[in-house]
């Protein structure tokens, strides 16, 4: 067998690049547009066009204390990033993101981002949950806001940009597994083009997981439907842990039965959300930034609202975020998508009805270990250890800027500016004047293992209906808030499910189209997340952030101020610490979190 395989490999087409970035949303195609335009041979592989990745959905506004509103300033950013973090945000990596936000968005700027407008020519920005003056005194505006589709206008910029600077795109291409050598190092990646079906082996003196979440192992989510995990799967399998995947976002505002996400940028606007009675309920749980509380606040709120009997609805299963009052003209002008996402999911106008909303699985804080210029680190005979020829970027990577819960708008400022950062990174490290190092003469032969078994299998199980299992246990045992019964279980429920991943089959090939094959590939990336995410759940005993926990209600720094590290291998855990210690300014210290 091993033979066949070895020939197999050997026989797999191959090309070479300087660089090789897989995912095509904010952070990839930074990334991608710092190398090109440096000279380098760069590849971005993508499974959907590039302006179709999921960044493209991100809506509110990207943060940074440009001070075009009222006064602000980097470190009042950092402030909140670390408090909203629930202190287990890395601060070296907060501060760096803080301070280049403003030149980052100048930069986009400057790229041609089409951003909203002040009278006087600046850019607009809005309020957003956990942004404060002055260290939690007062709400600020620091979104940068084009309208409510940011995410839209950056990434339509950054593809024309790297179209400039001739970067190569491989659309509808999906990377398999990287590829290590003896000394652990990344030599390039395994991929298939999804519309034939071949694969083929990518050499790159230099690989950037770009990948971005893995929302769809939840069954409501405001992910689209690409985002299966693939860099945190890809990872796990060559033996790189998974960072703090406990901590997974709710955000407040999913539209009821539909997951749709409506901005924060709403209650930013001045959106507030009511009960059944009419309540803005918000005031009791957080007296001062009452609906701009931070996202695991404001869920967990709802959360209580509903279940202590005064949610809306007929079954009384929702709130009410009400915006009518804003007037139909600052709704058309600032938040156009957001009525027409209501009209089409929620069947109301919020110009004049209130939108009925839940929390709804968002973004997850977790991912891909890494240091604050994007390259891979992971813990070797008790030190941290670079993996050679890896970095990770984006939702994927966890470096870890959001701790236990992130502030909204500081997603799209990560993106680029750790994009940014790996890229220059990798120019400055002269990777491109090295030589590529050999393949391994096995290159390939896990993967070409992994579709052999998808081909050649003749019966076993529908891949969906393995992966609804997966989405239907996690949202049950791993929601707003959890117990330690619920998790237990959930960890037993999921690893039944992993026995049964192996033994999928693709129904009546000569039929399907390779979707059925990318589905699942896909598959073998849901799990992984999956599994890292319960299991690491089940073992923090205290809540923390987006980690509510029923039995341990309150956040436990003596034990718990510490990362998770999950490996797949073995199933097994271990942590280390939280960076306190900023870059040029003091720590701040843990404290109560009161909004
Ligand atoms: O609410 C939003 O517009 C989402 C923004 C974010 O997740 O940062």
């Amino acid at each position: 067998m091993a033979d066949v395989l070895n020939h197999l490999s050997n026989n797999l087409p191959r090309r070479k690049f300087d660089a090789v970035i897989i995912g095509a949303g904010g952070s990839g195609m930074r990334c991608s547009l710092q190398l090109a335009e440096a000279g380098y041979n760069v590849a971005v592989l993508s499974k959907v066009f590039p302006t179709r990745s999921h960044t493209v959905a991100a809506q509110g506004g990207i943060g940074a204390s440009l001070g075009n509103m009222s006064e602000d300033n980097w470190y009042w950013h950092m402030f909140d990033t670390v408090k909203g973090s629930d202190y287990l945000g890395d601060q070296d990596a907060i501060e760096f993101m803080c301070r280049e936000a403003p030149k980052v968005v100048y930069e986009l700027e400057h790229f041609g981002m089409p951003f909203d407008r002040n009278a006087d020519g600046t850019i607009y920005q809005r309020p957003f949950g956990g942004h404060t003056a002055n260290f939690g005194e007062k709400p600020v505006q620091r979104a940068c806001a084009a309208a409510d589709r940011t995410g839209h206008a950056l990434l339509h910029t950054l593809y024309q940009r790297n179209v400039r600077a001739r970067t190569q795109f491989f659309v509808e291409w999906m990377a398999l597994d990287i590829i290590r050598d003896a000394d652990g190092d990344c030599v390039g990646v395994v991929a298939l083009e999804m519309e034939t079906g071949d694969v083929m082996i990518l050499e790159a003196k230099v690989t950037v997981f770009a990948t971005g979440g893995a929302g769809r192992i939840f069954a409501a989510s405001t992910n689209a439907f690409i985002n299966t995990g693939d860099g945190l799967g890809m990872a796990a399998r060559a033996g790189i842990p998974l960072e703090d995947m406990e901590f997974w976002q709710f955000h407040p505002t999913g539209v009821a039965g539909a997951g749709v996400l409506i901005t924060e940028g709403v209650r930013g606007e001045g959106g507030i959300l009511l009960n059944k009675n009419g309540e803005r309920f918000m005031e009791r749980y957080a007296p001062t930034l009452k609906d701009l509380a931070p996202r695991d606040f404001v869920s967990r709120s709802m959360d209580q609202e509903i279940k202590e009997g005064r949610g809306a609805g007929p079954n009384g299963d929702y709130v009410l975020l009400k915006l009518d009052h804003l007037g139909a003209e600052t709704i058309m002008k600032r938040l156009p998508s957001i009525r027409e996402i209501a009209i089409k999911f929620a069947n109301v106008d919020p110009i004049k009805d209130p939108i009925p909303v839940v929390p709804t699985i968002h973004y997850q804080m977790g991912g891909i270990p890494t240091n604050y210029h994007g390259q891979v680190v992971v813990p070797k005979n008790g030190a941290s250890t670079v993996v050679g020829g890896l970095y990770a970027i984006g939702e994927c990577a966890c470096v870890s800027v959001h701790g236990a819960n992130r502030l909204g708008t500081n997603s799209l400022l990560d993106l680029v500016v750790f994009g940014r950062a790996a890229g220059n990174h990798i120019v400055s490290s002269k990777l491109k004047d090295g030589n590529q190092k050999p393949l391994p003469t096995n290159s390939g032969d896990t993967t070409l293992a992994r579709l052999a078994r998808l081909d050649g299998s003749s019966s076993g199980e529908n891949v969906q209906d393995v992966a609804n299992d997966i989405r239907r246990e996690m949202q049950s045992h791993c929601g707003v808030f959890r117990t330690s019964e619920l998790l237990t279980d959930g960890v037993k429920k999921i690893l039944a499910i992993e026995s049964r991943v192996g033994n999928v089959h693709i129904k009546d090939k000569s039929r399907v189209f390779n979707t059925a094959r990318v589905e699942a590939l896909e598959l073998d990336n849901l799990i992984e997340v999956a599994k890292a995410t319960i299991v690491s759940a089940e073992a923090r005993k205290e809540s923390r952030g987006a980690h509510a926990h029923r039995d341990f209600p309150e956040r436990d720094d003596v034990n718990w101020m510490k990362h998770t590290l999950w490996y797949s291998e073995g199933n097994r855990l271990d942590y280390k610490s939280v960076t306190t210690q900023p870059l040029t300014v003091e720590t701040f210290k843990p404290k109560a979190r009161t909004f």
